[in-house]
């Protein structure tokens, strides 16, 4: 067996770069470089930010300030919000998704009443995809508006055995639902977050051995994609009387997979499904051509905050010896990262905006 391996690009439909209004956390140019190292050359950036993604005004600045400064592909979601309603047309056409938080999480984006539901239902073009941030029960609810309205929604970082068991009955019934897992509810559960205190905090939470177990024995089925919800909080925020939720991401997802795949819990090809085929066609994202993500199979390293590239700069998965690097990233024809060349990595601005 090669010791090289060649991925296509991978595409994360899950990460917060915290433009605008939390740049100290991460921004565009930070996120992005994060974004490369971890072999993902496409990546959604969610709209919990400050002001939120919510108005044609915020969308419309946020995507000059990307298209300036990102360094792989970025397309933005749009944020639900009951006082902007009758924006949501106008948003959909400078956005790729629609984002809708139905529980309590980092940022004020929340929607709690039907009648904005079935505005977002009625509004939003059926062509783009509906992604919900949905708990518990709220996962229910989400179902019952793609039957009523017969239309695709995805589920963000499902967690627990109730929601996958859920949404397996939900795609046996024959509806339009997808759905992601993170790889910190595949690799951690509350004994770890119990550890780690606040770095191991996020939405939803680290859950049980049982609900972990269940995500893996439906990783070769139910789950439709990979999402890192790169959630990134500085450790001085971490470290305060009240520490926001969330946990960087992109820089740790594909080694921890690939010594997933090196342990025998999912085929290679499995996934190459659920880190770049399946999030590009569930989303309609464009194809990147000669695209390639360049991995040393055999190199074992030790995950240390201190190699990262994210703006926060700490990883829950410190000290995890993981199996698989990433050595060269190609984006169209380009090389955008190197592990031995700094200078390789590409430009703010060299990326596109979706
Ligand atoms: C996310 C954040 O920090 O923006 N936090 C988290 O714990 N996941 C918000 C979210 O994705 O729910
Ligand atoms: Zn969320
Ligand atoms: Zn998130």
């Amino acid at each position: 067996m090669s010791p090289t391996l060649h991925l296509p690009g991978l595409v994360d439909v899950h990460t917060h770069l915290r433009v605008p209004g939390g740049e100290h956390k991460e921004d565009f140019v930070s996120g992005t470089a994060a974004a490369l190292a971890g072999g993902f050359t496409q990546i959604l950036a969610m709209p919990n930010t400050s002001p939120p993604l919510a108005t044609l005004d915020v969308l419309h600045a946020t995507r000059a300030i990307a298209s300036e400064t990102v360094r792989c592909d970025v397309g933005l979601y749009a944020g639900a919000s009951p006082q902007h309603v009758d924006e949501l047309r106008a948003l959909a056409a400078q956005a790729v998704a629609l984002k809708i938080y139905l529980n309590d999480t980092f940022g004020p984006l929340r929607v709690e009443e039907l009648p904005t539901l079935h505005g977002c239902f009625r509004l939003w073009p059926r062509d783009k995809m509906i992604a919900m941030h949905a708990e518990g029960q709220s996962v229910a609810v989400g179902i019952g508006l793609a039957a009523a309205y017969r239309r695709p929604v995805h589920f963000c970082h499902i967690s627990r055995r109730d929601e996958i068991e859920l949404i397996a009955a939900a795609k046996q019934a024959g509806l339009p639902v997808t759905c992601e897992v993170t790889p910190h509810h595949l690799f951690l559960t509350d004994q770890d977050a119990a550890r780690l205190g606040p770095l191991g905090d996020m939405r939803p939470r680290l859950a049980t051995q049982d609900d972990r177990d269940t995500l893996w024995a439906h990783i070769a089925s139910t789950v439709d994609c990979i999402a890192t919800d790169h959630a990134p909080h500085t450790l001085a925020e971490k470290a305060s009387t009240n520490p926001p939720p969330g946990v960087a991401g992109l820089e740790t997802a594909l080694p921890l997979m690939l010594t997933a795949v090196q342990q025998g819990r999912l085929t290679l090809d499995r996934l190459v499904e659920l880190m770049a085929l399946n999030p590009r066609r569930i989303f309609g994202l464009p194809a990147q051509p000669d695209t390639t993500v360049e991995i040393d199979r055999e190199a074992r390293t030790t995950l240390a905050n201190d190699r990262l590239l994210t703006r926060c700069g700490w990883t829950p998965f410190a000290g995890m010896v993981v199996q698989g690097l990433v050595r060269r990233v190609t984006l169209r024809g380009q090389v955008v990262y190197d592990v031995d060349r700094p200078e390789a990595l590409a430009p703010p601005g060299a990326g596109r905006v979706i």
